[in-house]
């Protein structure tokens, strides 16, 4: 197949991925018809609205470029896989609830109803490609999948092409990426399947970009990067709490190492613990991926990553609960932000929802702001049953607030979870005058100006830093480990 040949394009699966990603095709390739489809019908309706379901600075302007020009959102998943001359898969891959593996492997259930589909549909050659993050050698099933229900004259090759945009800054990392990794079947038909799909990219990124390896390779490269960001991040907390224990400021240490060029200054913020989708469900997947090779000591060394941010988010929790006299039953504590990262409103795994939880179960009133996420997001987080095994607590202890100053009124304490930018704006005179005395700040994100707000009269804790006066007292020597 020539390279040119690549005409309409279908994307299964309009969530963040595939949505994003596929949006930024149609927008750089005015030559291609991108069709994105979803089994969710009130999702397709909200890309064809003004009201998008997802918020990401910057896609709304393009994908009103492109909306019904070369771009296209359906449910009529059918018809878009018949036309495409190539397939981007881009389902969710979450972590499985029940079963064997629960906890720890994916959910491959979404992969395999898509490729069953594309192989009882498909006419003539396609290319199918693995945008979702998926265990290595699953391209494997899906050729097995393929191969299975063979018809005369039809051909796919599977490529995987995963996907490194962060949320938040998913416009950027699209369009102008790091590097684009396409991984094939060492064979002509599969390397002229990973030309193909570079063609497509490079109508906007350059070719010293694109970069071309085994499928294998691709596939784990995704997982290894997740694990090597989370693992800075693990990193630098643990590193955040011999801080806290010795009067070194976590900031401090992390420039100075981050001046070190061959560390790098990137993915050194310490924090309340990362969140998002795709870091835990990522690194469990290499995990379950090293226990299933008779790894042991590679799957408990990435576990560890997952251990260490499980100890950050407790660990914060708990300094709150300690700092307010050792109870938070009945007070009335402002949780700033929602989101697992400032400039989203996703929630998935958010720090914010382990935080509420730990504070819910010590019975504290808990007044919710967040500029972006949805008041019925927060409240279905909250009535998770993972979360709150009796939902109604959910509607005596929490409110959802519209307004940072009104949050804070008549609270004890706020609690900074999501570094959104207007945080480091308010009129933190104000919201002392209106809380209760003494007035705690929490800084979960290291986003505050620490010493204003101690000067102003707060007790200030953040991660990773003793704010005002404090005694240290380092045992010279450590204390036995048995
Ligand atoms: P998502 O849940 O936002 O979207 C997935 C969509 O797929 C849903 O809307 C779902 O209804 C749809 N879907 C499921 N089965 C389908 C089918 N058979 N046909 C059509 N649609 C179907 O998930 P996401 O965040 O976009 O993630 C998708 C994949 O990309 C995952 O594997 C994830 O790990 C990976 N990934 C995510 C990110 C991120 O930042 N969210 C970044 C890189 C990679
Ligand atoms: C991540 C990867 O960055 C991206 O390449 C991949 O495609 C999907 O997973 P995402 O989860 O969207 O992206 O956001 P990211 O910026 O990586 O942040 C993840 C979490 O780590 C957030 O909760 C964030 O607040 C936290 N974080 C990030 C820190 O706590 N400290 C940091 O220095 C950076």
């Amino acid at each position: 197949m020539e390279a040119r040949k690549v005409k309409k394009v279908c994307c299964l699966g309009a969530g963040y991925v595939g949505a994003s990603t596929c949006s930024v095709v149609a927008y750089k390739c005015v030559d291609l018809q991108v069709t994105i489809v979803d089994l969710d019908a009130a999702k397709i309706a909200a890309w064809n609205s003004p009201d998008l379901p997802i918020y990401e600075p910057g896609l709304q302007e393009i994908v009103e470029t492109a909306r019904g020009r070369n771009l296209f959102f359906s449910v009529d998943i059918d018809a878009a896989v018949v036309e495409a001359d190539l397939i981007f898969i881009s389902v969710n891959t979450p972590t499985k609830t029940f079963g064997l593996g629960k906890g720890r492997a994916p959910d491959l259930k979404y992969i395999e109803a898509s490729a069953r589909r594309i192989a009882s549909l498909a006419k003539g050659r396609k290319i199918v490609v693995e945008k979702s993050t998926v265990p290595v050698r699953a391209a494997e099933s899906i050729e097995r999948i393929f191969e299975a229900n063979r018809k005369d004259n039809v051909e796919l090759e599977v490529l995987s092409n995963p996907e490194f945009l962060a949320e938040g800054t998913a416009m950027e990392n699209l369009l102008n990426p790091d590097r684009v990794l396409i991984g094939g079947s060492q064979t002509a038909s599969g390397y002229a399947a990973m030309k193909q799909l570079s063609y497509i990219y490079s109508h906007w990124v350059p070719e010293s970009k694109i970069i071309l390896t085994n499928t294998w390779s691709s596939e784990l490269s995704k997982l290894t990067a997740n694990a090597f960001l989370a693992q800075r991040i693990s990193s630098i907390n643990a590193i955040s709490a011999v801080c806290e224990a010795t009067g070194a400021d976590v900031t401090e240490v992390a420039h100075a190492i981050g001046t070190d060029s061959r560390i790098g200054n990137k993915f050194l913020g310490a924090s309340l613990g990362f969140g998002g989708s795709c870091f835990q469900k990522d690194i469990l997947n290499l995990v379950y991926l090293c226990e299933a090779l008779n790894l042991p000591e590679v799957a408990a060394y990435w576990n560890q990553v997952i251990a260490l941010n499980d100890y950050q988010k407790r660990r914060f929790a708990t300094r709150i609960i300690n700092a307010l006299f050792n109870t938070v039953t009945d007070k009335r504590i402002a949780i700033f932000g929602f989101s697992f990262k400032k400039d989203t409103g996703d929630t998935r795994e958010s720090p914010s929802i382990y935080l509420c939880k730990h504070l819910m179960d010590e019975g504290a009133q808990l007044v919710i702001f967040d500029p972006k996420v949805k008041h019925t997001q927060v409240i279905a987080d909250l009535k998770h049953p993972m979360i709150s095994e009796d939902s109604s607590r959910v509607d005596r202890l929490v409110t959802i607030c519209h307004d940072p100053y009104k949050a804070t009124e008549n609270t004890h304490a706020f609690v900074v979870c999501t570094e959104w930018d207007m945080f480091k704006s308010l009129d933190y005179q104000r919201i002392y005058s209106n809380m209760e005395k003494p007035a705690f700040a929490f800084d979960g994100r290291i986003v505050l100006d620490h010493d204003r707000l101690h000067d102003i009269g707060f007790h200030v804790e953040t991660i990773g830093k003793v704010v005002g006066p404090r005694k240290f007292i380092i045992p010279t020597t450590p204390p036995p480990t048995s």
